[in-house]
């Protein structure tokens, strides 16, 4: 209970990996405002299985892309928590409405990319930190591949905006240590019980194989409690000495190799 008597925000934690992260933060004893954008049934039932694992928590509608929503949400936090000692910028945003390769894209799914993503990054963090204490932790949810690669074209939107997390995270960083709050960049791999399993029922499955042949060495995909205990751990006191960097919870992914097969990349 490493986390008893620290209050967090995760944006997105109805469903998916913010509701994996809420739910080990709350295993850790955190308190817990879960936010959602449309699914108060699912952000509810995340509040009941926070209750379940002995922590408290509390429920806060609010589109993330839109700063006056997203000011409003820091500012219910503050009078319910009065402080506030983690945010993980999480949500997710409408992907499927954004995948669209760069020569496609229209102005209005790059702008809706960036609003929901980069910007509301932003603004949740210059909201956020007026109520954080020492010894805080800030992370952004990230994907590696999708910023630091390009084979797959539709995320173009999503992955030039994943690759400027990563780097907010950095300039964060350094702005925020002489309050004693670190900032992270998580990057997790592709992870099971979350929009991954809205793609059509062909991709999802063909996604799930790829990964299960070996090329993610722990052989399976991720789940949201793999990513909630990688944002855990970051959060612990011992991990007070790391901030600005970006790190991978993937079962291993990035390590592979494209350029060589698969079999010679057994163990
Ligand atoms: N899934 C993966 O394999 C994977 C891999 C790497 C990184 N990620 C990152 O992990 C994060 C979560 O993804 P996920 O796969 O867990 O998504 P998900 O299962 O689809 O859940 C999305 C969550 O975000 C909320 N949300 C969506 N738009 C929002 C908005 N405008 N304002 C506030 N909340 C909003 C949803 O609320 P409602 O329930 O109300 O709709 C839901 O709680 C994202 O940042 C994603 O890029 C995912």
């Amino acid at each position: 209970m490493f986390l008893k008597g620290k209050f967090a925000l995760v944006t997105g934690s109805s469903r998916g990996i913010g509701r994996g992260i809420a739910l080990k933060l709350a295993e850790k004893g955190a308190t817990i405002a879960i936010n959602y954008l449309k699914e108060e049934e699912a952000a509810y039932d995340t509040l009941a299985k926070v209750k379940e694992r002995g922590a408290e928590g509390i429920v806060i509608q609010a589109d993330v892309s839109k700063p006056e929503e997203l000011t409003a949400m820091l500012n219910r936090v503050h009078k319910e928590f009065g402080a506030l000692d983690i945010f993980v910028n999480n949500a997710l945003g409408d992907l499927l409405g954004f995948m669209i390769p760069p020569l496609q894209v229209t102005l209005s799914q790059w702008d809706e990319a960036f609003q929901v993503q980069s910007r509301a990054f932003l603004v949740g963090v210059q909201q956020a930190v007026g109520q954080m204490r020492s010894g805080g932790r800030i992370l952004a949810i990230s994907y590696w591949p999708g910023s630091h690669a390009g084979g797959f074209l539709p995320y173009f939107a999503m992955g030039a905006n994943k690759a400027a997390l990563e780097a907010m995270c950095r300039y964060f960083a350094v702005a925020l240590a002489p309050k004693g709050i670190t900032v992270n960049a998580l990057c997790a791999g592709i992870t099971d019980d979350s929009i991954v399993n809205a793609l059509p029922k062909e991709a999802h499955e063909a996604m799930l194989s790829w990964l299960k042949q070996g090329w993610t060495p722990m052989g399976r995909p991720g789940t949201p409690a793999d990513i909630g205990g990688a944002v855990a751990a970051l959060c612990s006191e011992e991990a007070g000495w790391i901030t600005g960097q970006t790190i991978v919870a993937d079962g291993g992914a990035s390590l592979m190799n494209p350029e060589v097969p698969l079999d010679f990349q057994r163990p």
